[in-house]
């Protein structure tokens, strides 16, 4: 048997209020000078005040960059690397949705090895460390809180660049699932999808193995019963809680194993026409789930199972139907439209499906998924998933 490969932050603090420990937990990893990397949305809310408040009271003095863009550009990050290092920072502290977080975790590499983020990108792997990465998700869903890799999108070529290494692991994160009552219906749902579909793809991954499993199968248990749930009631604690840990869960997991092929095709979405990045993947996972399915047959079947959809006594092919009408379900009910539906124009996505195919195969994350498919059979379900 090989060697599974485990990385995980040192610090997790996982639970309500875990965000008010952020003073706490720099001083016992030694840092003192964070730079806050946010967005504007959580600087104008308060939100970042009441951190950075926090860390005053304990005598942190930390600065706040707060331009970071949803799927962080070049130019972003390059624009934070300047400011960073306009001051003197030990570390950086990335508070936010996936974006600040990718943000800060590219910040915090580029302050210290310095180069274009383009010399990162997959197939490169970067492991020697940046400055330390501090995560505090705001959003239950990337699970970029937990994994080593970041995502950040090259505007000249519209290209989603998957990086990966533990460079980009953060060395703590504070997991306060009170952090995500205020999150508006859809992002609730967009970054519960995605946070399923980690868990899924990372179970059903070529890469997956025994750690990963297991944290596939608690994200699936947390998640599936409780998506529906935080999309209809935001203020549902236990709800929210469980969706908070599930998705840091899929985090870990698939940064252990990997994504597949639903990531892998959703990322071009999402660079070319800016869907946001869990919609994109609610659009493809039922079609990509029902392609892919022969190939790892039981394994989709202990989704099923993990998530409530399948008897344990059922047969793995019964289980596999129900798997798929649960995911078409999540989407028909939490209002995910088809591409068409979203505002694609028809003849713009028909021209970039070859080049959407040829990217998505070039991230590396079609070839882990359990069918891998050619350039065809991508455009085939880019068509499908357009007419659906
Ligand atoms: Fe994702």
């Amino acid at each position: 048997m090989s060697v599974a490969s485990i990385a995980l932050p040192r610090i997790l603090r996982i639970g309500a209020g875990a965000s008010n420990q952020l003073a706490e937990v720099l001083t016992a990893l030694g840092l003192s000078r964070p730079l806050i990397v946010t967005d504007g949305w959580l600087l104008n809310s308060g939100r970042v005040e009441e951190l950075s408040g926090g860390l005053a009271r304990e005598g942190i003095a930390a600065r706040v960059f707060a331009e970071t863009v949803p799927d962080p550009t070049i130019a972003s990050i390059d624009a934070g690397v300047a400011f960073l290092k306009a001051g003197a920072h030990d570390c950086v502290v990335g508070f936010g949705g996936g974006s600040p977080i990718d943000s800060a975790k590219a910040i915090a590499l580029l302050a210290l090895h310095g180069g274009a983020m383009a010399d990162y990108k997959a197939p490169h792997v970067q492991d020697a460390p940046g400055l330390p990465v501090i995560a505090i998700p705001t959003t239950a869903g990337t699970g970029s809180e937990a994994t080593r890799f970041t995502i950040i999108t090259d505007e000249a070529t519209d290209e989603k660049m998957l990086c990966p290494g533990l460079a980009y692991l953060p060395v703590a994160a504070l997991v306060d699932y009170e952090l995500t009552f205020t999150k508006p219906r859809r992002l609730t749902a967009d970054t519960g999808i995605d946070s399923l579909t980690h868990a899924i793809e990372a179970y059903v991954s070529r890469r997956a193995n025994p750690f990963s499993d297991g944290m596939a199968l608690l994200a699936m248990r947390a998640i599936a019963p409780n998506l529906r749930r935080v999309c209809a009631d935001p203020m549902d604690a236990a709800a929210r809680e469980a969706m908070m840990l599930g998705a840091t869960q899929a985090g870990i997991a698939f940064s252990n194993s990997s994504v597949a092929l639903v990531h892998g095709m959703s990322r071009p979405i999402g660079a070319h026409f800016h869907v946001p990045h869990g919609l994109s993947n609610a659009m493809l996972l039922p079609a990509v789930t029902a392609w892919s399915a022969p190939a790892a047959l039981s394994r989709y079947a202990d989704c099923a199972r993990a998530m409530g959809v399948a008897d344990e006594t059922e047969g793995d092919q019964a289980a596999v139907v129900r798997l798929v009408d649960e995911l078409a379900a999540l989407n028909r009910e939490l209002d995910v439209p088809g591409p068409a539906a979203w505002g694609i124009d028809a003849a713009r996505w028909e021209a970039l499906v070859p080049t959407m195919c040829t990217q998505a195969a070039a991230s590396g994350s079609p070839a882990n998924n359990p069918r891998i498919p050619d350039t065809d059979e991508m455009a085939m379900l880019y068509a499908k998933i357009w007419a659906s």
